[in-house]
């Protein structure tokens, strides 16, 4: 499904780019575009990167709202 419209960014790119590395949305912003155009989908695809972080076994980095 997708995560990010604005970029295309499907939930199996965010997971894979957690098990590349990716620890945070700002990773995920950095690595994959994410939140760069209107950020509506920054609560879903840190939802995403929460869940790919459980099912590996690691306790994703808590989202902090931008200032
Ligand atoms: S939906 Fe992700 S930046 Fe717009």
């Amino acid at each position: 499904m997708y995560v990010c419209v604005c970029k295309a960014i499907t939930d199996t790119q965010i997971r894979e780019a957690a098990q590349g590395g990716a620890r945070t949305l700002k990773d995920l912003r950095r690595d994959l575009g994410v939140t760069r155009d209107c950020g509506r989908c920054a609560s879903c695809a840190h939802e995403c990167l929460r869940e790919a972080h459980g099912q590996m076994g690691k306790p994703a980095k808590a989202l902090r709202k931008a200032a």
